[in-house]
Parts: C-alpha cells; structure tokens; sequence
C-alpha cells in the first residue's frame, strides 16, 4: 500500500513587504536582494495573525478541494518551527478550528525540511494500514522571529505556506522513495538562541536579542547546496533515474542561486525547476507545499509523471521525496 496526494492547497497572508520597504528600514537595496537571492516581496502576517490561522485556511481548503467532512481526518500534522505558543500544539487549535472531531495531531519540527518530514511520517501511518487520511501542513511564520535591524537575514523570509491530504492506494502511485537526514553539528549556523529551556526568555535575553533567528548565510548556503544535490542524485540513482525521467522539481525555496547549482548538479534543465521564491522568500516549512500547490493550480503535473522534491534547513536537516504523481487514486 502506498501513501498519495489526493489534494493540495496553499495560503499566504494578505500583508506584503517589498524589497523597497525594506530599503526604508534597512541599510539594503532590491537590487543586491534580486541578484543575490531572486527575493523581490514576501508575505507578512498582520497583527492578529499566527501560524495556526494560516494553517486553519489551508486545512479548510483541502477539506472543499477534495470534498471531505472534518471528521474524516485521522491525523493532523503541523510542520513549522513557528507554532502560535509551546503547549498547545498548532496542530490542535487547527483540529478545533476546522472541527475535526476524530483526528488526533502533533507539531512536527524540521525546520526547512519539516514538509517532508511530515509527509514521510503521514506515508508511514498510511502505510501501516489503520489511517486512510492524514493532513500534513507546512506553514511558518517567520517574521515573528526575524530581526528587522539585522540585513543580513530580515530580508530572506516570509511567511505562509501549503498542505496536503495524505491517502491510501494500493496502485504505485503516490510517494515512492524518500531520503532524509539530520545532523546537529550544524546547530549553531542557523538558530533561534533564546526563548527555549536553554535560553528562557529573560529582559537580559530579550534586550540582547535572542529571541530571533540568527544565520551564518555563507555556511549555510554550502551545505545547502551538497545536502540537497547529493540526496536528489542519491534518490534518483537508487531508483533507476536520471533528470530527463523528472517532470518538476520542487526544491526549498531559500535562494534562487542554491536553486539554481542544486539543479545543475542533479542534471536537471531550468524549465523543470518550480522557482517562486521571488513572491514569497523563504517561508521555511511552508516553501515546498505552497509551490507544490501552485504547480497543481497551474496545471504542471499529469498523472504519472515523475516530481522530485528537495529541502535544506536548520538542524541540518535535509532530504528528497520522489513522487509518482495522481490526483485521484
Ligand atoms: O532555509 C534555510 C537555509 N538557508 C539558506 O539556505 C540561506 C543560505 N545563504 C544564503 O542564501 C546567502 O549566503 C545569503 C543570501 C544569506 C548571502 O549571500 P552571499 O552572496 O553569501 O553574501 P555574503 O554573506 O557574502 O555578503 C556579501 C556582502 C557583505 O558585505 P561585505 O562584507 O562584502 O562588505 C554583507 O555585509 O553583502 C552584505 N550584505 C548585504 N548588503 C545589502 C548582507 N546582507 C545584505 C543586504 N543588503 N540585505
């Protein structure tokens, strides 16, 4: 039995933040922000906004695009490293929003790579044979954590994101192969310091900014691109295929240049690469559903055809997903 999108749907908030706003807060420029990232503007939640309101409009989405009652969802799955509050879940306030009477849920964080996380993990429980539907949601928040003083990482993310309705197939469509990785030695290059058990949140911690999302960008970026390239081409070799098989490849959305050499090394030509970060930025957990649920809009994939999925983020963790894409199982 395989586990298989049956539905997908995306939502960003209405607030935009161009580069030309951030011109007027920052010492920056669009033109240094296009040309190194591919950003031009990013969503923005509004005052009385979190993840968990973002998360209940996609929830509801899927519930209508695929035409089921609440009560039919068996497990909500939350992937975002930016949940409206520690305890509860963000999985539970979207369980009481959408009413989903029978479903039991979680948050799952895996920063970047949590989308994929999510849905191996949803796969797993389909797989075993006693869930037949599992929603998986990626949506972060980020400028809840960003440091709007601090250039050389405020102007990267965004926030929203996507999801999708997890199903059971006893054809061999649906997600066919997965490889992810973790590794903590990479901790200190992308981090939230404090408001954690480590760093609880004190006025000392808070004057000196802890509280928001720190990156060593050039260090990053160069495991980012060996991360993703090398669990793309591993997944495509162990599978018997090279680029030409691949119809899209959806890859983390955080610059267009870590985009762009990932699918150079993976052989894979520009028009089947899904680039949108030049709308959105890096919506971290959000990237991949939020493309992938542009691409279904947009019409990019027919049954059958071949997508491969790629992501790079905090932890380090990454991974790739191939998928044989159906709709309609
Ligand atoms: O999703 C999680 C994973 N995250 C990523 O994959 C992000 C990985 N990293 C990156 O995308 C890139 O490293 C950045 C976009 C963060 C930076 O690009 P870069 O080409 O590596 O630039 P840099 O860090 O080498 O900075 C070049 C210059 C520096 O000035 P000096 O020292 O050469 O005088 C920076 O101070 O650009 C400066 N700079 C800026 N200038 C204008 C840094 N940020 C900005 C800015 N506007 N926003």
């Amino acid at each position: 039995m395989n586990a298989t999108i049956t539905a997908t749907a995306h939502y960003v908030p209405e607030k935009i933040l161009t580069n030309h706003d951030l011109e007027k807060i920052i010492d920056t420029s669009d033109e240094w922000i296009q040309s190194r990232t591919g950003i031009t503007q990013r969503h923005i939640v509004g005052k009385n906004e979190a993840t968990s309101d973002l998360c209940t409009q996609i929830a509801k989405q899927l519930l209508e695009k695929r035409g089921l009652s609440s009560d039919e969802i068996q497990i909500i799955i939350i992937c975002t490293c930016t949940p409206d509050y520690f305890a509860p879940s963000t999985a539970a306030l979207v369980q009481n929003n959408i009413g989903a009477s029978k479903a039991w849920g979680f948050d799952l964080s895996g920063a970047c790579t949590g989308f994929l996380y999510g849905l191996e993990t949803g796969a797993k429980f389909i797989e075993s044979g006693q869930y037949q539907r599992v929603m998986v949601i990626g949506v972060d928040s980020m400028s809840t954590i960003m440091d709007y003083t601090d250039r050389n990482i405020c102007v990267l993310f965004g926030d929203g994101g996507g999801g999708a309705i997890l199903e059971s197939t006893i054809t061999e469509m649906g997600i066919i192969d997965s490889i992810l990785r973790i590794d903590g030695s990479g901790a200190d290059y992308l981090i939230m310091p404090g408001g954690g058990s480590r760093q609880p949140a004190t006025v000392k911690s808070i004057k000196s900014r802890q509280h928001y999302l720190k990156q060593d960008g050039k260090t990053v970026y160069k495991f980012a691109v060996k991360g993703m390239a090398d669990v793309s081409k591993d997944i495509l070799t162990r599978n018997n295929l090279t680029g030409d098989d691949i119809s899209l490849f959806i890859p983390h959305q955080a610059n267009k240049r870590i985009i762009d050499a990932t699918a150079a090394r993976c052989g894979l030509s520009e028009d089947k690469v899904l680039i949108n970060i030049g709308k959105y930025g890096n919506t971290t957990a959000g990237t991949i559903p939020l493309a992938l649920s542009e691409a279904v809009d947009d019409g990019r994939l027919n049954n059958g055809n071949i997508l491969l999925l790629a992501a790079f983020g905090a932890g380090f963790t990454w991974g790739s997903m191939l998928i044989k894409w159906n709709t309609h199982p």
